[in-house]
């Protein structure tokens, strides 16, 4: 079965979806995306990723064409025509087209709205069992990663390099800080079982599943220090892992090549996948 992608409006197999050249997204990268996780054909923590989608369109002044109850509605509709169970929606909204190329805002176009689902076994995957290796890069980002702005040629660059380095993801390095992964949120747990993230602002992307974690985390009694941390401190920590909707929770057993504690996922990594899924599947819409 060939694959349906929402386009501004329509259901239509990939094939049949075209966007004009002038679309203010490929021009320049002025738009916004979302990435929710599917399992058993459902929703994950969904509320959370729209209520950043408004956020993050409202901070560049581009309207929503689609009201939120609207796109849930697209969203589930595009999961139900891909027979989705386990993936991702992705949403994509951009300032549109307009002739001819201008930096200004167009006064006519209209936003365009796209929406595609992949496959993704996310809670078998085997990097879940082993954990992942991780590279550190320079942050080279604009000032602004609250934002979740299609302009990712950082992270394009960054994550590359991780994979030509045999890592699964980039641990991008800000003033001697880690700042987050190229698509992930990073966490460490410390010697004395204190779970350290950095604190959300204009540095990294308000994570989701960071959030979702901190909160089962400390509702389950574990300390949670929510400020930055060094690739030392990491090196030097019990546990570390990232988050996201596309992984939920994985161990980090390698930074740059050197093993965090024994190299293995830590227990402590593994409930909490455990504890995340257990909400994701009950909350799952
Ligand atoms: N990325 N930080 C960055 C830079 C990200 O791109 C992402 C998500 C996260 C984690 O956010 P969340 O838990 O809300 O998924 C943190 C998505 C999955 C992507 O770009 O594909």
């Amino acid at each position: 079965m060939e694959q349906i992608v929402y386009l501004d409006g329509a259901f239509v197999p990939v094939a049949e979806a075209k966007v004009s050249v002038f679309d203010r997204g490929f021009l320049f990268a002025d738009g916004i995306y979302e990435v929710s996780a599917v399992l058993d054909g459902k929703l994950i923590d969904n509320d959370a990723h729209l209520a950043r989608l408004k956020r993050s369109v409202g901070e560049i002044a581009l309207p929503l064409p689609e009201t939120l109850e609207r796109i849930v509605g697209i969203q589930k509709e595009l999961v139900a025509r891909n027979n989705l169970r386990d993936g991702l929606v992705y949403i994509q909204v951009t300032r549109g087209a307009s002739i001819p190329r201008d930096f200004l805002f167009p006064k006519a176009a209209k936003p365009t709205l796209v929406m595609i689902t992949s496959e993704k076994d996310i809670v078998n995957s085997a990097s879940a069992r082993t954990g992942i290796a991780v590279k550190t890069v320079a942050d080279i980002r604009w000032a602004r990663r609250d934002i979740k702005s299609v302009a990712l040629l950082a992270q394009v660059l960054a994550k590359q390099a991780a994979a030509e380095a045999g890592c699964q993801e980039a641990w991008m390095i800000e003033d001697g800080k880690v700042t987050e992964g190229g698509s992930s949120s990073a966490f460490i747990l410390t010697r004395d079982d204190v779970l350290v993230t950095r604190e959300n602002s204009s540095a990294i992307l308000p994570g989701c599943t960071r959030k979702a974690v901190t909160k089962l985390a400390e509702e389950r009694q574990l300390r949670v220090e929510e400020r930055a941390f060094s690739v030392e401190e990491a090196l030097a920590a019990k546990e570390a892992f990232v988050t996201s909707a596309s992984l939920f929770v994985q161990a980090v057993v390698r930074i740059d090549g050197q093993t965090v504690a024994d190299g293995k996922p830590g227990p402590i990594t593994g409930r909490l996948r455990e504890i995340y899924i257990d909400f994701a599947r009950a909350t799952a819409v």
